[in-house]
């Protein structure tokens, strides 16, 4: 049988009251392939904001999967750790940084699990990571912030509800998806320096790939 996942789509027949009741093993099955599922070319939205980060920052890039953004953060001379629930996802990560000469420092973990520091990093990267459902959101958000040294800034991505109509990557989940409304509000103690709801030809692998509908953010810690 054919894995679920080339679409980054969970499958529709998983059960709603507990559609992520085994990220680990899913993500390690979406991974298991010998490519890269959303490519090795870092994230759009993350390659046009990454700007603010000088070299020698130091960045976070939460749930970071394959390693496709922490890798191309740290040939920018960026100092980076990354984690990732799925051991699959982590190697392969670190395959990726070594046959490109860069240096992550890598963790599997769980976003709960992480041991997560306190105003500690010039940068977080929040690359699509709508596995959480609304609690584990607001205590990933928050973590998220408080790892943050004040002037330090967060650089999100993530899908819209009108996603649920390309589905062309992202969770099938309205709950998990953002809106500017649930942004402003889950980020209202940092300063917003962008947030843009629109939509794009995404090529991101065979994850993601094709007409989306994107939110990008960018806000200050304060
Ligand atoms: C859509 S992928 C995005 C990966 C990466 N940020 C990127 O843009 O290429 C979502 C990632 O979240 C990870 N993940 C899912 N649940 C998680 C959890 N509870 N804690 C940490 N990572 C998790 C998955 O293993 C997967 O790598």
């Amino acid at each position: 049988m054919q894995p679920p996942a080339d679409t980054g789509l969970l499958p529709l027949n998983t059960s709603s009251a507990q559609p992520f009741g085994d990220p680990a093993g899913t993500w390690n099955q979406r991974f298991s392939g010998d490519g890269y599922l959303f490519g090795t070319e870092p994230n759009v939205w993350l390659r046009e904001h990454a700007g603010l980060w000088h070299s020698g920052a130091r960045v976070l890039c939460v749930a970071d999967g394959e390693g496709r953004n922490s890798v191309w953060l740290a040939q920018r001379g960026l100092r980076v750790d990354a984690f990732d629930i799925s051991d699959v996802g982590v190697a392969k990560a670190r395959r990726l940084a070594d046959a490109q000469g860069a240096t992550v420092n890598f963790q599997v973990a769980d976003c709960d699990g992480f041991a997560w520091p306190e105003m500690a990093y010039d940068g977080v990267a929040a690359i699509f990571i709508q596995f959480a459902d609304p609690a584990l959101r607001e205590r990933l958000f928050d973590r998220m912030q408080r790892s943050l040294k004040p002037g330090g800034t967060l650089v999100l991505q993530g899908y819209t509800p009108r996603q649920l109509e390309y589905r062309t990557g992202g969770p099938p989940l309205v709950s998990h998806l953002y809106t500017e409304a649930l942004l402003r509000e889950a980020f209202g103690a940092m300063d917003i320096l962008e947030l843009r709801d629109y939509e794009a030809d995404v090529a991101e692998g065979s994850g993601h790939h094709g007409r989306s509908a994107l939110i990008g953010l960018v806000a200050r810690r304060r």
